[in-house]
């Protein structure tokens, strides 16, 4: 058990920390991608702040960890430009390439990719604050979601090699690319959730403007060689900045054919907005949500707790597929809270690589502050903070504050607080619980809790029309990663998986002809003379 109260040895001096997890001097980062170079960039920076401090005789310093280019419109136009020119109207060498070739590219890259896990993790826990087992989890996640990605894709390929006969028509039908893609992921999963986006994207056949998320960028700088050995030259583009000098040029360009964001309804909505042509836009989006737990009267209570804590407090809350507020049934709620309370208590505070560290420091300017006028909005109008030193904090630092009773008039009822609060709403109708749902702005998944067969059954079929996934006796989460992964309403555009991914970044395109002589001998003196990368039987072993 841990004094969660005192807050006061929380950071840590220079000495406290392990050598092996130590930075080195500030990381000056100038160069971007460009065209297959790493450009160096001559303008502004923008300084890169760590979520940790360092205790010092001054008190607690927040450690600068470097800094990135802060591109202008034209750098990032100069970036698109070299998309647009390698995509070529679909001429180029990239998109034309034959499917096996482009896995092999990709495949180069994972290799390079694998070299830098130790500075890209190390970097994960250090710009984002993420802890050493959920930064190894992350970098190690996406490797396997590359690995994925290639067998679904050769699988994909596979069954395009046929040809198909239909009512005397003869045809081939393969996915070709869509065109540019942009790419923009989150903080939380800086590298996994952009790869998942990026990846798919480029072995589709597409190229890329990829722009690192707001924290958790020079993460991607180990990476920066290994994307500018491993493709053609245009086909993938890095660029650096604040989103409303670049992306925003990017998209009023009208050149950006697929657009894939991680991050708020409205800053996607904004940005959509800006394209002249929406119509030749497809966009890929995951957004907001607010998913909530509902803890049933029969309950395994031990699980409920379990799955609730985590699903509400790993990596603190910072989740998109956390659990943000809880349904508690009056019969049960005494004993959930104290259980709650008990097993919060066991999550050991600290710095992301001391072992066994479940809450650490948040990567969000004035994160603390809005957390902060959260709770107090829901105690000011009748909540208390059931567990000890609940809200407490410290700089980045904010400690889970598990509040109940919580009612419609509070602010942690409706948005989403994205960090450690965990708010419960007692019920003892059903349909209160219900009502939330449907009206709720987001649909992204929900957990339900329950042992009694008629009341789970009833709530699944309340609710398969309004959530994306619909989790029983379990946590919301995203993986597995092969299973669909999208949302309704405000939470979700399009769905991703492994499986769906490279249809988001693909459109079928058919080949056909009369089923006839002269055809036949056409078609298979194509094949015969390998006269197309399109029309062709290969089989990708
Ligand atoms: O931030 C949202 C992520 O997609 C959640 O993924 O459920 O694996 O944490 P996860």
């Amino acid at each position: 058990m841990h004094d969660n109260n005192n807050l006061d040895h929380l950071f840590p001096t220079l000495a406290d920390i392990p050598e092996q997890y130590r930075l080195g001097a500030p990381i000056e980062q100038r160069e971007y991608l460009l065209n297959g170079e790493l450009r160096r960039w001559e303008g502004p920076l923008a300084a890169v702040r760590s979520p940790v401090f360092l205790a010092g005789e001054n008190g607690d310093e927040q450690v600068i960890l470097g800094s990135t280019p802060l591109l202008d419109a034209d750098a990032a136009l100069a970036a698109l430009d070299a998309a647009v020119a390698a995509y070529d109207h679909g001429q180029g060498l990239w998109p034309t390439l034959r499917v096996a070739e482009r896995i092999q590219h990709v495949e180069t890259f994972l290799a390079r990719m694998r070299e830098q896990r130790e500075a890209v993790v190390k970097l994960l826990m250090w710009e984002i604050g993420k802890n050493l087992k959920d930064s190894e989890k992350e970098f190690d996640r996406t490797c396997d979601y590359i690995v994925d990605t290639i067998e679904a894709l050769k699988e994909l390929d596979r069954r395009s090699s046929r040809f198909e006969l239909e009512q005397g028509t003869l045809g081939q039908i393969r996915r070709v690319p869509m065109g540019v893609a942009l790419c923009m992921g989150p903080y939380n999963y800086p590298l996994n959730e952009t790869f998942t986006t990026l990846i798919p994207a480029l072995i589709m056949g597409n190229t890329v403007v990829f722009k690192p998320a707001k924290f958790g960028v020079l993460l991607i700088r180990p990476l920066l060689e290994a994307f500018r050995d491993s493709f053609p030259p245009g086909v993938i583009n890095i660029i650096y900045g604040k989103g409303r000098d670049t992306v925003s040029a990017l998209m009023a360009s009208g050149k950006i054919d697929v657009f894939a964001f991680i991050g708020t309804h409205s800053g996607a909505s904004d940005l959509k907005k800006l394209h002249p042509r929406p119509h030749r836009l497809r966009a890929a989006l995951g957004l907001d949500a607010k998913n909530p737990g509902i803890v049933l009267p029969q309950v395994d209570l031990d699980n409920a707790v379990s799955e609730a804590v985590t699903g509400a407090l790993s990596f603190n809350g910072q989740r998109c597929t956390a659990l943000k507020i809880l349904f508690v049934h009056e019969d049960v709620l005494q004993p959930f809270l104290d259980k709650f309370s008990a097993r919060l208590a066991t999550l050991k505070p600290g710095m992301p690589w001391e072992p066994g560290v479940a809450l650490t420091p948040l990567p969000e300017p004035g994160k603390v502050d809005y957390l902060n006028g959260l709770l107090r909005d829901a105690v000011a109008k009748g909540a208390n903070v059931i567990n000890p030193g609940g809200g407490a904090h410290r700089q980045s630092f904010f400690y889970p504050a598990l509040l109940s009773p919580v009612s419609a008039n509070m602010r942690i009822y409706q948005e989403e607080q994205f960090g450690p609060l965990i708010p419960v709403v007692p019920y003892r109708d059903l349909k209160e619980v219900i009502d939330y749902v449907l009206h709720s702005d987001y649909g992204q998944q929900l957990s339900i809790f329950g042992n009694d067969p008629a009341q789970v059954g009833r709530l699944v079929d309340a609710f398969v029309n309004q959530v994306g996934r619909i989790n029983i006796n379990a946590q919301c989460q995203r993986g597995p990663d092969t299973f669909p992964f999208n949302g309704r309403k405000n939470s979700a555009e399009g769905t991703l998986s492994v499986h769906d991914a490279l249809r988001v970044f693909s459109i079928r395109t058919l080949v056909a002809t009369k089923f006839q002589e002269d055809n036949k001998e056409l078609v298979s003196e194509i094949i015969r003379n390998r006269e197309s990368n399109f029309l062709t039987t290969d089989y990708i072993f």
